[in-house]
């Protein structure tokens, strides 16, 4: 299996196995994530994901360059849509994705991030998008992520150097949010996973789904998407539990409901 998942009650723990190869996706792995980015998104016992690459070396190096170097443009067309409908899976999940970062994320591992939620990174993480100095672009959704996540000068420096960096400036420039020594890492990333599956899950996706909306409309447009969605958490019952908790001082039961 190149791609694992765990589960801990509400929260999935999606692993990708290619240890060898630094976790470097190809078309198997690619198609393997996004089954299991579907089957996921339609189970609504998981409340919080997360992404990691197994061992200390990388999160993913990207997709496999050995895989795509006698690739003609059709075939090249495919691969890049495969790995749009992931990245679209994982962003378009109603649950939120957390990047667990534990070491290299570059070309389409950075991408795969991009697409999560949150991310964290251990200490030795590194980032990149070095696609221009093997002759292509980023293709995962790079070019469109990236600008809008840390904003378009540090993000075409990035793109148009190729340069890696580290996971303080990661953290500096807000690609990621934390960073922790890697024996913390997956520890501090289900603890955040924890807390949203503490709240209400509604409200958790009605949120998420908001500030997608960011991307794709003007400010009066996701304002008046944000309106809706606030007055529809007012049909929900977790809103009057999470109300009526708060106001006689105990914990709130959500139920999903
Ligand atoms: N594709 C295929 N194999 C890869 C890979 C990749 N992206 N990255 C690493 N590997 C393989 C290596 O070929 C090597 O395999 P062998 O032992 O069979 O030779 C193994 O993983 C270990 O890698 P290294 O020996 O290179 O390890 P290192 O510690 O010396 O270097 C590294 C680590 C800096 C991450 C280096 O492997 C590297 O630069 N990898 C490529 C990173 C990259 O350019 N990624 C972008 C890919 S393009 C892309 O992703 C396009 C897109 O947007 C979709």
């Amino acid at each position: 299996m190149t791609v694992t998942t765990d589960r801990d009650g509400a929260i999935a723990t999606v692993t990708l196995r290619r240890p060898e190869a630094l976790n470097a996706l190809n078309g198997n792995q690619l198609n393997a994530l996004l089954a299991v980015a579907t089957t996921l998104s339609a189970d609504v016992s998981v409340r919080a994901v997360i992404l990691t690459g197994e061992g200390q070396r990388a999160f993913a190096a990207g997709a496999d360059i050995k895989e795509m170097a006698e690739m003609d443009p059709v075939q090249a067309l495919a691969f890049t849509r495969l790995g749009h409908a992931v990245a679209s899976a994982i962003s378009g999940a109603p649950q939120p994705w957390i990047a667990a970062v534990n070491g290299v994320a570059l070309g389409g591992g950075c991408e795969l991030a991009l697409a999560c939620d949150i991310r964290v990174a251990s200490q030795n993480a590194a980032f990149g998008q070095p696609e221009v100095m093997l002759g292509v672009i980023p293709g995962w959704g790079g070019t469109q992520r990236l600008p809008r996540l840390i904003g378009a000068g540090v993000a075409s420096e990035l793109i148009l150097t190729g340069r890696r960096i580290g996971a303080d400036e990661a953290l500096r420039i807000g690609l990621v949010s934390a960073v922790y020594p890697s024996e913390e890492l997956l520890g501090q990333a289900t603890a955040i996973a924890r807390t949203i599956a503490s709240n209400a899950p509604g409200a958790v996706q009605a949120a998420k789904r908001a500030m997608a909306v960011v991307h794709d409309t003007d400010m009066a447009a996701g304002l008046a998407f944000e309106a809706q969605a606030f007055a529809l958490s007012f049909a929900t019952a977790d809103q009057k539990e999470g109300m009526a908790a708060f106001i006689a001082k105990r914990a709130p039961n959500f139920t999903g409901s």
